[in-house]
């Protein structure tokens, strides 16, 4: 497969979002003037500045947020070593080696003692049903980990052992994953329950006391395992290491979400995924924040529930998932503008390319025109926040992750490891270490290898494919593996499914290569759509047209089907891996464990287009 630096057109997303645009006018939407006066990073050339040094002196600026923690002993010897080349041996990546801390002190008794936070509340918990709600402050949950510390010591864990979590979103699943932090066990969220081995949270916590000396651990000693999810094939345990995902996932939360004390942050996302760890524990922890743990879902008990949550707590810093957007999109502005919403000041998106017009719906209806979007491309390998705006410092352009955080120094490259100056598209990489990568695969460092650094040596691969337009900022343009490929033409699947989405009929698209006597491959695209459309041959009319009006006669469809819903992760990613199986009508799925609803794959087998429309 060629890569499509060589189409000599100004490639993917930006057609949609320049049209989505006022008046047809490519469009990028500055920073507030009330956000920028009071923020971290008020201006982008201030952003410049530090981003220019972070990657230049990587260890100085480190070096620097790491004297805002506690260490029991500093970094006695160099505070980076690593070899990212796999032709020069071994992959590692050391931060802070030698250096002696806990992660677990560093978010409760620090704050607790030294930042004087210990009546601060820490997380407000709303249930699924509305009126249950408890909330937890900094000092009660530093008595509940420790209880729950020694609980893990009495049932014979040590540092080092690993241990299972079975949890809803409860302020539990927080005490349980500190605790083992706070012993140096490694904790490992999973999805089902072992009986036999598993057990009662109330019974074990009865007699446990409320003082723990926590675990003295290396910077670079593990501190959890997560496995991602799986969307393109087996699932990996990806490896976080206590020092350098404790710095990363501090100074992301801070700058990107433009952290200030009296926030009242919220993520959606579940504390099983790295969002949860990254953005609902450690880094809002760590920062001495306040944020909301919400068990249920958005459209329980009707489709205005985040908005409504949102004025309860008066969240100021709202973080969620494009697949949210989508789905709440498809009910209209009522259910959310009917709530104030005054307070958001910020909002946040991760886990996919958003469509324009997501991103569009989101600022204009979500944060009234006067919030910022955070479009946060990262990855569970990546620990933390890599392509993002800052909110006072990035102006924005819809459907743009813009520009590399801290420590990030990011590379187009093309099929021959060539790196590509200027206006480019390629696979994205990344050429130098941030503290917050993954460390290993569990069990397997050849797998580590061979997934991120064999490819093109001296580089992280991150899979996607990427495109850096004349400004200068990057568009994610989805998995290379699920790039199509028309008659030699590539095409991204984020751009045919932006162009979908612009119809007004459409919730939401996902588009896959099928093959084609002819051309090779041609589309294949599923479509949800809007509560009170109906799906015809009109419209699929009218779709072939407005993507061959947006992107060009190559990317014509030849199968659209209306999909009521779509293969997910549980964290809310299309399968597209899937969904190519079922439009070529193979039911050897392979591994589909991690299918949020299996049930819409029989519906989408059962209802397959036959002929070419
Ligand atoms: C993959 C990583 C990062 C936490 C949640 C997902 C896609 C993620 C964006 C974004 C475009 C994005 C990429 C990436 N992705 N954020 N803002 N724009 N694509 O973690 O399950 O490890 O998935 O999600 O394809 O590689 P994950």
């Amino acid at each position: 497969m060629g890569l499509p630096e060589e189409r000599g057109r100004s490639g993917s997303g930006s057609r949609a979002q320049e049209e989505a645009g006022a008046g047809g006018q490519a469009r990028s939407w500055s920073p507030p003037p009330e956000v920028s006066r009071s923020a971290h990073v008020p201006s982008l050339q201030r952003y410049r500045e530090l981003h220019r040094r972070s990657v230049e002196e990587p260890r100085e600026f480190w070096g620097d947020i790491a004297k805002e923690f506690y260490w029991k002993t500093p970094c006695p010897g160099p505070f980076l070593r690593y070899n990212f080349d796999v032709t020069k041996g071994k992959i590692f990546i050391e931060w802070m080696k030698g250096a002696i801390t806990n992660i677990c002190y560093n978010v409760l008794d620090r704050n607790v003692h030294e930042k004087k936070l210990g009546d601060k509340v820490a997380f407000y918990w709303e249930g699924n049903e509305p009126g249950e709600t408890t909330q937890i402050t900094y000092h009660e949950l530093l008595v509940q980990v420790c209880q729950f510390s020694n609980v893990l010591r009495k049932q014979g864990i040590q540092k080092g052992d690993r241990v299972a979590i079975y949890m809803p979103m409860i302020p539990e699943l927080v005490v349980a994953m500190l605790a083992c932090a706070r012993i140096g066990a490694l904790h490992s969220i999973v999805i089902s329950w072992n009986q036999g081995i598993d057990l009662w949270w109330h019974e074990l916590m009865q007699e446990a006391g409320d003082e723990c000396e926590p675990e003295w651990c290396d910077a670079e000693d593990p501190l959890f395992i997560l496995y991602t999810s799986g969307s393109t094939g087996k699932p990996k345990g990806v490896v976080h290491t206590v020092g350098g995902y404790m710095l990363y996932v501090a100074t992301t939360f801070k700058y990107v979400f433009d952290f200030h004390a009296a926030d009242v942050f919220w993520c959606t996302a579940d504390i099983g995924w790295i969002t949860g760890h990254s953005y609902v524990t450690y880094g809002p922890l760590a920062n001495g924040a306040t944020s909301v743990l919400f068990e249920g879902i958005p459209t329980y008990p009707d489709v205005s529930r985040l908005w409504s949550i949102v004025d309860k707590y008066k969240v100021t810093k709202f973080y969620t998932a494009p697949t949210a957007i989508r789905l709440l999109m498809k009910f209209g502005d009522e259910p959310v503008t009917k709530h104030s919403r005054a307070t958001l000041q910020v909002l946040g998106t991760v886990g996919e390319p958003i469509n324009p017009e997501a991103w569009l719906w989101y600022h204009r209806v979500v944060g009234a025109q006067r919030c910022p979007i955070v479009d946060t491309f990262w990855q569970t390998e990546t620990g933390g926040h890599m392509l993002t705006p800052l909110p006072g410092a990035t102006p924005m352009k819809p459907g743009s992750a813009t520009f590399p955080f801290f420590g990030v120094a990011p590379a187009i490259l093309n099929e021959s490891g060539e790196e590509l100056e200027g206006e480019a598209e390629g696979y994205l990489v990344f050429k130098q270490p941030w503290p917050g990568i993954m460390r290993t695969v569990y069990g397997n460092h050849e797998r580590f290898e061979t997934t991120y650094f064999k490819k093109f040596p001296g580089y992280y691969v991150t899979g996607d494919g990427c495109r850096r337009d004349q400004d200068g900022y990057y568009w994610i343009t989805g998995r290379i593996d699920d790039m199509l490929n028309v008659s030699g033409h590539l095409l991204s699947t984020a751009e045919v499914e932006s162009a979908l989405v612009e119809h007004e009929a459409v919730a939401e698209a996902a588009v896959v290569g099928h093959p084609h006597p002819v051309k090779g491959e041609c589309l294949y695209c599923f479509v949800t759509l809007c509560d009170g459309h109906n799906f015809s041959p009109k419209l699929t009319e009218e779709l072939k047209k407005q993507i061959r009006e947006k992107i060009g006669p190559i990317a014509t469809p030849d199968y659209i089907q209306n999909a009521p819903g779509l293969p997910k992760t549980r964290s809310g990613k299309i399968m597209r891996r899937v969904l190519r199986k079922i439009a070529q009508n193979d039911h050897d799925l392979g591994d589909t464990s991690t299918v949020a609803d299996p049930s819409v794959i029989s519906h989408l087998f059962s209802h397959r287009c036959l002929t070419i429309q």
